[in-house]
């Protein structure tokens, strides 16, 4: 079915509606189907897009913000990005706060965006006045006629991704979908979409991956605050607790280490095609655990693809920047060239809990070179048999049926009836 048939009349009408993309080659050996939802398809390039729309709608509807307001926000850059967008189209301005640790592409990007960054030290507690969120209150406190968009602790976060994201994805697997595996930054994707989808079908799982060194996880757990410790992937993880992530909707956790994520999503840019950044690959890495240990063709994996790889060109894409915060090993690097993604085997802890932390254990997981994955790869295959090529996949697509459950569904938040919406046709 072709999209985009008809012209918009902006380009926030073009938000959501973001195609769910089966993963063939990462899977190989993996008999569970494993889809992405590819949230970069967004004219901003990130799933961000989604609530900046809303954020700001939400605020004129309740009079909070009035023709020629200012939003303030503080961002790791893509919920700027999407604020920036409606601002642009609607008129207002825009100030944002973003931790150095961000990278510059993101604040350089805010800046062509018409939005003034103001870059905030990320190595301060969550309650010092130069920490990102307690700088951009206050700095919204000081102006008139100004919102703090608030997206750690605003209820219209997860509550667009259950109106839009959650949906999109039932409708596009057909309700097929058995674990939805999402990372939480502020936590509305996770909890939104999986709130809608854990509705429509209580059995089905949803899978929180975690950057190593994140407090969510042990608060998962213990439901203590924890000390966090530093990490280089981008937007997800924390270290205090939004009100954004709701943990009653999340059944497991998974810890992902920076150097499994970024190499990772390496891979998915050169093995897929799918040009992503650090947070999509603790997305992946999450998802692919899932789905190897699942281990059933009947059973469908959705993850989602965060933000666009454009975004990380002078970091999880530069080799230097990896190098100099050891995520490459130098010289089996300089060895063997390019190809790091594929490079040396390395071993990845993943640290699961379930949600009600009884189960809690950790394991040491290697994740063996390409060699020896294809090699193991191959002897699986001949054991699936018939099996080894999956089920549900693209070849047995069949055309959607337009609110394939029966339900109206939401596309983009605004109702717009004119688009034709990617759908995975997953039969
Ligand atoms: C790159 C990236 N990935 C993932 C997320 C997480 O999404 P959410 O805040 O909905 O949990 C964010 C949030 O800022 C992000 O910037």
């Amino acid at each position: 079915m072709p999209a985009h048939t008809e012209p918009y009349a902006n380009v926030l009408e073009t938000i959501g509606w973001t195609p769910l993309i089966r993963l063939n080659k990462l899977t190989q050996g993996i008999r569970t189907p494993l889809y992405a939802k590819a949230e970069f398809f967004n004219p901003g390039g990130s799933v961000k897009d989604r609530i900046g729309l809303a954020m700001i709608e939400a605020a004129e509807r309740e009079g909070r913000l009035r023709p020629g307001g200012l939003i303030v926000e503080a961002t790791s850059g893509n919920t700027g990005v999407g604020l920036a967008l409606a601002a642009a189209v609607k008129g207002y301005r825009c100030i944002f706060t973003m931790p150095d640790k961000m990278s510059q592409e993101k604040a350089r990007l805010l800046r062509a965006l018409g939005a003034e960054v103001i870059i905030t030290p990320t190595a301060v507690p969550p309650d010092h006045p130069e920490n990102y969120i307690v700088k951009g209150r206050t700095i919204a406190a000081a102006h008139p006629n100004a919102i703090f968009a608030d997206q750690h602790y605003n209820p219209v976060n997860p509550e667009v991704h259950y109106r839009t994201t959650g949906p999109e994805i039932w409708e596009q697997t057909a309700g097929r979908i058995t674990h939805f595996v999402c990372a939480p930054g502020t936590g509305g994707t996770v909890s939104g979409a999986g709130r809608f989808l854990k509705e429509r079908n209580p059995k089905l799982r949803v899978v929180a991956g975690d950057p190593l060194g994140s407090i969510y996880t042990e608060y998962a757990r213990t439901r203590q605050k924890t000390e966090g410790h530093p990490y280089k992937v981008e937007g997800i993880g924390g270290d205090k607790i939004p009100t954004s992530l709701h943990w009653d909707v999340i059944d497991e956790w998974i810890t992902v280490p920076d150097k499994d994520a970024m190499l990772s999503v390496r891979r998915l840019a050169k093995e897929e095609g799918l040009f992503c950044g650090g947070s999509t690959g603790v997305n992946l890495v999450s998802a692919l655990e899932v789905a190897r240990r699942v281990d059933d063709p009947q059973a469908l994996v959705v993850t989602v693809l965060c933000d666009t790889g454009e975004r990380y060109l002078s970091k999880v894409y530069n080799d230097e920047w990896l190098r100099e915060n050891q995520i490459l090993d130098t010289d089996r690097a300089r060895a063997r060239g390019e190809e790091l993604g594929r490079a040396a085997p390395h071993f990845r802890r993943a640290d699961r809990y379930g949600a009600s932390g009884a189960q809690s254990h950790e394991h040491l997981q290697r994740v063996p070179a390409p060699g020896a994955r294809r090699r193991r790869r191959r002897g699986r295959r001949v054991r699936t048999g018939a099996h080894g090529q999956g089920v549900g996949a693209a070849r047995h697509a069949r055309p959607a049926r337009p609110g394939g459950d029966g339900r109206a569904v939401s596309r983009g938040g605004r109702g717009s009836t004119r688009r034709a919406p990617h759908r995975a046709l997953v039969a």
